[in-house]
């Protein structure tokens, strides 16, 4: 099915929306993005999203060309357009078009591009993976140093899923100084001694919306929440591990390179946190 998309303040079909290939997030990676949830035909946490879309244009010295009421009416729109349920929803900004392939940044006037378009994931929380976990590999963290910024550059992170699908495996853990930063697309936790431990933010890794929500949860119902570095090795004699993204909302993660974590099923702790992320993500869904 042809979707509808937005550009530029355009509602299109997904086939007659066209970009210069002078534009900045093309030639130049210059762009930012976020992608939200959708259940139940609302979006989850969509206050988080735009916080952190006006942080990460902030720190890219693009101006914000429209208010969070539009993004939000864009976001409904695109849904009800496309008929969504369940799924998510892409955004992204790029500097605009140069007129031509630039280090320095186009005028200040130039027009940012804005994309949005949906995807329809029908029963997405019901992702039968949850019932088996994922198995990731880890790899070395060579990405730039400001992933904290939600920006486009994302063909090293490709490359590790790929890394990991070519080793029969779900994902990679990247790893840098012997400590795990993150997922290529996810936050990365391990659960030991009945603490839930995950990296504390930085600029080395992204800051999760989900992973945000998951650790007020986590604290809402006294579970113990450590916020610092974790090796490689003490993941693997962990007693549960798992993720938090967006679209994966919090899943399980059964194995790391060769080693299978606490029993090799998915555990107690990561399922009742997703329980928990659903049941209360869904409550203030807009
Ligand atoms: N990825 N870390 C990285 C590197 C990510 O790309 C993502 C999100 C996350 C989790 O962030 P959040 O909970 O806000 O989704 C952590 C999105 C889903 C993507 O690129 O598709």
């Amino acid at each position: 099915m042809t979707r509808t998309v937005y550009l530029n303040g355009d509602y299109i079909p997904e086939t007659e929306a066209k970009v210069s290939i002078f534009d900045r997030g093309f030639v130049m990676g210059d762009a930012i993005y976020e992608v939200t949830a959708v259940l139940d035909g609302k979006l989850i946490d969509f206050p988080g999203h735009m916080a952190r879309l006006k942080r990460s244009l902030g720190e890219f010295s693009i101006r914000n060309p429209l208010d969070d009421d539009a993004y939000l009416a864009a976001h409904r729109k695109l849904l009800e357009l496309n008929g969504i349920t369940d799924g998510m929803v892409y955004l992204q900004i790029s500097r605009g078009n140069g007129g031509d392939r630039d280090f320095v940044f186009p005028p200040e006037d130039t027009p940012p591009t804005v994309v949005m378009f949906t995807w329809n994931k029908p029963g997405m929380a019901d992702n039968p993976l949850t019932q088996t976990g994922i198995r990731v590999i880890t790899l070395p963290d060579i990405r730039w140093k400001r992933r904290d910024i939600k920006s486009v550059m994302l063909a090293y992170p490709s490359m590790a899923k790929m890394q990991a699908k070519a080793a029969g495996r779900d994902d990679a853990w990247l790893v840098e100084d012997g400590f795990v930063t993150e997922g290529t697309s996810n936050n990365a936790y391990i659960v030991a001694n009945g603490t839930i431990v995950t990296r504390a933010l930085s600029h080395d890794i992204l800051h999760g919306i989900t992973r945000a929500a998951v650790l007020r949860f986590a604290d809402e119902a006294q579970m113990k929440v450590e916020e610092r570095n974790f090796t490689v090795a003490e993941a693997q004699a962990a007693d549960e591990a798992f993720i938090t993204s967006s679209s994966m909302f919090v899943m399980p993660v059964v194995q790391i390179d060769d080693a299978e974590i606490g029993t090799g099923k998915p555990g107690p702790v990561a399922a009742r946190l997703r329980e928990i992320y659903l049941e209360e993500s869904r409550k203030s869904a807009i």
